[in-house]
């Protein structure tokens, strides 16, 4: 199934419960929450209180992406706040392994990022602890980027890896995805979409449903 999950960086945050509520009725599936702590990139963003006071608005699958360093110190409290998958970078981890291990003993699905120079295949030893993997099509840390166009052959290369080993995992996509190359980004084998101001920044429910419809229409 292909998901759209839109990242509440683009929101409003003024009117952030009503901008949810307006692209959960429109078909948005996950909702992509970005956590940065100023240290891994260079801004601050939301922490577990945003998290927790969200979750009183929305059922929605909160699709939390942790642009931390030392991320496993945080992961329970994300879980208690409302959490449903939690999303760790690969090079902030200092034990990737246990990270996505207490990911997954909070009962959550867990998923592991890379950020664009990070080679595909670093992701190798981790296959059996991902429900999903997350390629970076811009650095992390900033909404309203231009999409990396080498990051379709990175998201073909992810596919191709889960693939071949008869796998489950997602794939998914981050960074500067708009209506005009969505359909190269599926087709290439992302499932689930993140965007932020191509949702956020203007109609919103407009924004959706179109990215709603050609979702579907790939299925
Ligand atoms: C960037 C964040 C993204 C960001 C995407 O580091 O991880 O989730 O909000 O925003 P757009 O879609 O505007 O590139
Ligand atoms: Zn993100």
């Amino acid at each position: 199934m292909n998901i759209l999950a839109p990242s509440i960086l683009a929101a409003d945050i003024a009117n952030l419960g009503e901008e949810i509520k307006t692209t959960v009725k429109a078909g948005a599936k996950y909702l992509h929450i970005d956590v940065m702590d100023g240290v891994f990139v260079p801004r601050m963003s939301f922490g577990q209180c945003v998290v927790e006071s969200i979750r009183k608005c929305t059922d929605i699958v909160f699709d939390v992406h942790l642009m931390i360093i030392d991320p496993i110190k945080c992961i329970e409290d994300f879980a208690k706040c409302g959490a449903d998958i939690i999303t760790v970078h690969l090079e902030a981890c200092e034990d990737v392994r246990a990270t996505l291990k207490k990911i997954q003993e909070c009962g959550l699905k867990a998923g592991l990022s890379i950020k664009p120079a990070t080679p595909v295949e670093d992701v190798i030893p981790y296959l059996d602890l991902l429900d999903m993997i997350l390629i970076m099509s811009v650095e992390p840390g900033l909404g309203g980027q231009k999409y990396m166009e080498a990051a379709t052959d990175r998201i073909r290369q992810t596919r191709k890896i889960i693939k071949e080993r008869g796998l489950n995992i997602d794939v998914e996509v981050d960074g500067g995805v708009c209506k005009d190359n969505l359909r190269m980004i599926l087709d290439a084998g992302a499932n689930v979409i993140v965007s932020g101001s191509s949702i956020f920044k203007g109609d919103i429910e407009k924004n959706t449903l179109e990215f709603v419809k050609i979702l579907k229409e790939a299925e």
